[in-house]
């Protein structure tokens, strides 16, 4: 039996819908998913994967999003290098735009990220959609992973703490967890516009102490990221994160903190922010 499916109720959850908890097809008490427990006391292998494949639209013209620099170092490469840091990962699969493979190795390489010192460093092609990259990048695993963190090129400054504790969930029993803040802004839900260029009307308020806006690296067992992507591809079925996918299908997500610094690079003002937030950094680390 594999890892995360509950027999009763065959949905990939720790937690199915008839309240029994299993793990690796044994029931559990509730509390024995709270023994903490390391990736390697677990005999876990967990590899992450960078979808990098997107044109980074909303940044306006110029190169692909991941491949645009920060500090003079391209997106990606710092995104790689938080996870290299982490002792978790053994494995970093970069998804490239598909006609950027061997400029992406380049990069990585030129820039010692490639992947000589500590964990492997794979380049593959990516596809259109974000999550067609990360299918794509799943495709490239090897056989002995079992853990898999699914982390944005696009959010270059991630704390090394986050990916820690993302992995640590993980290999303590959760098998979707999503680093996560709370909403600084109130957020409204709302109706379309009766006409274009009108005010939208406004529906409702949602309770802000009840949301959370989520980041990456998302971490997940294998076999349950890869199970949902095949139901997804199959039927045709869009998520905007793999946690979505997860929960589409029945699965329990859970949250640990995310960091204010996991911000995404979206919009030009963001790339300001984490020009600051780097020189913060690097000003630090000199004193
Ligand atoms: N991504 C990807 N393949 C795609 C689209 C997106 O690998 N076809 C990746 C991006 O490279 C990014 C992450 O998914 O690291 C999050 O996506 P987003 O922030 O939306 O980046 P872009 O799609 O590049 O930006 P935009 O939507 O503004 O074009
Ligand atoms: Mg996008």
């Amino acid at each position: 039996m594999s890892g995360a499916v509950c027999p009763p109720c065959a949905r990939w959850a720790v937690v199915c819908r008839d309240e029994q908890v299993w793990l690796h097809g044994r029931r559990l008490a509730r509390h024995d998913l709270a023994i903490p427990t390391s990736l390697k006391e677990q005999n876990l292998n967990a590899a992450a994967v960078v979808p990098a494949a997107g044109r980074g639209e909303r940044l306006g013209p110029g190169a692909p999003k991941a491949l645009r620099e920060l500090g003079g170092v391209p997106l990606l490469v710092h995104a790689v290098r938080a996870l290299t840091r982490s002792r978790a990962v053994t494995l970093v699969v970069v998804v490239a735009p598909a006609d950027g493979v061997a400029r992406v190795r380049e990069l990585l390489d030129s820039h010692g990220a490639g992947g000589d010192e500590g964990p492997r460093v794979l380049v593959v092609p990516g596809g259109g959609t974000r999550q067609e990259s990360v299918r794509l990048g799943l495709a490239a695993l090897p056989p002995e992973v079992d853990v898999v963190l699914v982390h944005d090129a696009a959010r270059p400054l991630v704390p090394v703490d986050v990916v820690d504790a993302v992995a640590r969930a993980v290999a303590d029993g959760a098998p979707a967890v999503v680093p996560a803040v709370p909403l600084a802004d109130t957020v409204k839900q709302v109706g379309p516009a009766p006409a274009p260029g009108q005010p939208e009307p406004v529906l409702g308020t949602p309770d802000r102490s009840t949301l959370r806006a989520v980041q990456t690296p998302q971490g997940f067992r294998r076999d349950l990221l890869q199970s949902v992507h095949d139901k997804a591809l199959s039927e045709a079925v869009d998520a905007t994160d793999d946690a979505g996918l997860v929960e589409r299908y029945g699965g329990q997500v859970v949250l640990v903190p995310g960091h204010e610094e996991a911000f995404k690079v979206t919009r030009p003002l963001d790339l300001v922010l984490a020009e600051a937030v780097l020189a913060r950094r690097r000003a630090n680390d000199e004193f």
